[in-house]
Parts: C-alpha cells; structure tokens; sequence
C-alpha cells in the first residue's frame, strides 16, 4: 500500500530528533520548512481541489463533499477486509479480528455522514439535481469492489465501467476473486466442519448460495461461548460488518426518500424500488440464518 512514485519522500525522524527539535524550538511548533510534510503526506491540498460544484447553490458543496469522504470510506472498508481476507488465508483467525473490528468502526465512521445530508428536501436537491445528468452513486466501482469483497456479486453491475479497461479489468479481478465469506468457509473447513466440496469449488463470480452445511457450522461454533472459541469471535465480528453495512443502505434508502420520495434515479433506476431490491441481498447469510436454530 506504500505510495512511490506520487509521494515525495516524507523524512523519517524518531524519538531523540523530536526532543532535541522541541527542546531547540521552546516547546513551540517547528514553522520553517522546505516543503510542507504534513501535505507531502496527507495531500491536503489536493484534496481540497477535489471539490467542483456544478451549480452556485451553495448546499450541492455538502453533496458532492459528503459523496467524496464515503467513496474514500469504500475505499478504506474495502481495504480492512482485505487484510482480514489475508489473516484468513493464513489461518489466523485471531489476527483477523483487528481489521474486522477497525472495519466496523470505519463503517459506523461513514454511516455518520448522513447525518449531515439531512436538511436536505426535495427543493433543495432539485435546485442542482439537472446538472448531474446521468451520474450517480451506483456507478462508484469502489462501492462496487466492497459489495464484491463483501460477497455480494452482480457480474452486470461492472458494465457501466466497459469502455474505461483499467477499472473494468480491477472489478472484473474483484468479481472473481474469493470474498471475505468465501475465505471464511474455507477457514470453517479448515478447522474441521463439514463443508460440501460444491461450496468449496463454486463459481466465485457467482453469487454464493446459502448452505445448510454452514449454517450448521455456525450453530455448532456458537454452541461454545468459552473464551478461546476464535471462530465465534470472528462471527461476531462479522456480525458487526454486516449490520454495519446494512445501516448505511438503509440510511441511504431514508435519504434518498426524504430527499426524492420515489421519483426515477438518476441513474436510470425505478430509484426506491430498485435500492429496495438491491438490499434484498443478504451479506453472510448463514451467519444470520444461523440464529433461527441456534440455543
Ligand atoms: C440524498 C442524496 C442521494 C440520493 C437522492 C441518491 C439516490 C440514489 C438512487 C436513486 C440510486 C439508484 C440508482 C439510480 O438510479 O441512480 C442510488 C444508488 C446508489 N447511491 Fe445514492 N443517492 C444519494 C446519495 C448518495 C451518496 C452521498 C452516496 C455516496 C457515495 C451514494 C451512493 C450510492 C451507491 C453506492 C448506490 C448503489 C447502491 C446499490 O447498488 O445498491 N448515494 N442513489
């Protein structure tokens, strides 16, 4: 993940060199430099370009900012469960809790920034909604890449991005690749529950079909609420994901409602009922279906 090429080196320092500076300063902060390394590092000033409206109305800002910090908010959840995936892959089930927990805290992070687009009524959207045109959130291919990860695979839901090969190669990759759930399975098979091969050796790009065989996996594994059951304790975790990631399609479907009510999208959809549709998918669906049998 380490930046090269558009990063400026950013010049380490350690313990002794930031006493001695602060001691030299007084206790002050430093204020001469070269260069700014709180930009180099952040790219604060590049992100603050970021931000062109489409009209003068002055509350499209915190539209278009607020789409901006979820779509890095994507980005950063999608990244956490990738490393959660790789503890997985390695078997270390403990080590994945730490990305899972930090995904759950970004989530409620990103679920927080609806808040902030509650003012806004019909005729305040209305006054620069034209000028979006045809754009909308459900072309955003990172959302797309965290539904993927999340097991939520749609093969048609890359063609938007066909005539753009980079992107479209990355998600065609993330369509085919095992999502978290697929890599939790295999942990589950792994530590000794009977999993059907067919679950095992499924179509990735597919959507996963709920099994039996899992969802008594998961029965057994909470059966045992001792303190070293790791595989509860990652079901949990997942748990928190997947609520996590719910409330913010259901915030979504209440913002566009207050904001909209059920006219069109703008990307082409019937808008409230397609999204209705669209959060029918369930993510992990053994684990929640689980609860029904569980003690
Ligand atoms: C209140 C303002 C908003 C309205 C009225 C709205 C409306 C809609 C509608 C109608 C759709 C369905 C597709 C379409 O026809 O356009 C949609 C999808 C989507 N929107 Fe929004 N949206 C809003 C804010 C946001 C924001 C701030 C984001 C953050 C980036 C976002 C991300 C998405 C995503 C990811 C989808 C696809 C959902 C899925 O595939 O299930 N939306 N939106």
């Amino acid at each position: 993940m380490r930046h090269t090429s558009e990063t400026p080196a950013v010049t380490a320092s350690n313990e002794s060199e930031r006493t001695r500076r602060t001691a030299a300063n007084g206790g002050d902060p430093t204020l001469d430099f070269e260069r700014v390394p709180y930009d180099d590092y952040v790219h604060a000033s590049t992100l603050h370009r970021l931000q062109r409206t489409l009209s003068d109305d002055p509350g499209e800002m915190s539209f278009l900012m607020i789409s901006q910090v979820m779509e890095l908010y994507f980005g950063l959840v999608h990244f956490e469960l990738g490393v959660a995936q790789e503890r997985l892959r390695a078997d270390d089930v403990w080590e994945s809790l730490l990305p899972l927990r930090r995904a759950a805290l970004h989530l409620e992070g990103l679920n927080a920034g609806w808040q902030t687009l509650r003012w806004m009524t019909p005729g305040d959207f209305n006054r620069f909604r034209d000028l979006l045109g045809e754009g909308s959130g459900f072309q955003s291919a990172m959302y797309r890449k965290l539904e993927f990860r999340l097991g939520l695979k749609t093969a048609s839901l890359i063609r938007p991005f066909r005539n753009d090969p980079a992107v479209h190669g990355d998600l065609e990759n993330a369509l085919a690749a095992p999502s978290l759930w697929d890599d939790v399975i295999r942990v589950l098979a792994r530590h000794g529950h009977d999993v059907p091969g067919s679950v095992l050796s499924r179509d990735l790009a597919e959507e996963h079909t709920p099994d039996p065989a899992v969802e008594s996996a998961w029965v057994r594994i909470y059966d045992d609420p001792g303190p070293g059951n790791h595989l509860r304790m990652l079901g949990e975790a997942l748990t928190e994901v997947a609520e996590q990631f719910g409330d913010w399609r259901y915030r979504h479907l209440q913002a566009v409602q207050r904001s909209m009510g059920a006219r069109v999208g703008t990307g082409g959809s019937s808008g409230l009922a397609w999204l209705r549709r669209s959060m029918e998918r369930v993510v992990f669906p053994e684990l929640f279906s689980a609860r029904t049998v569980m003690n």
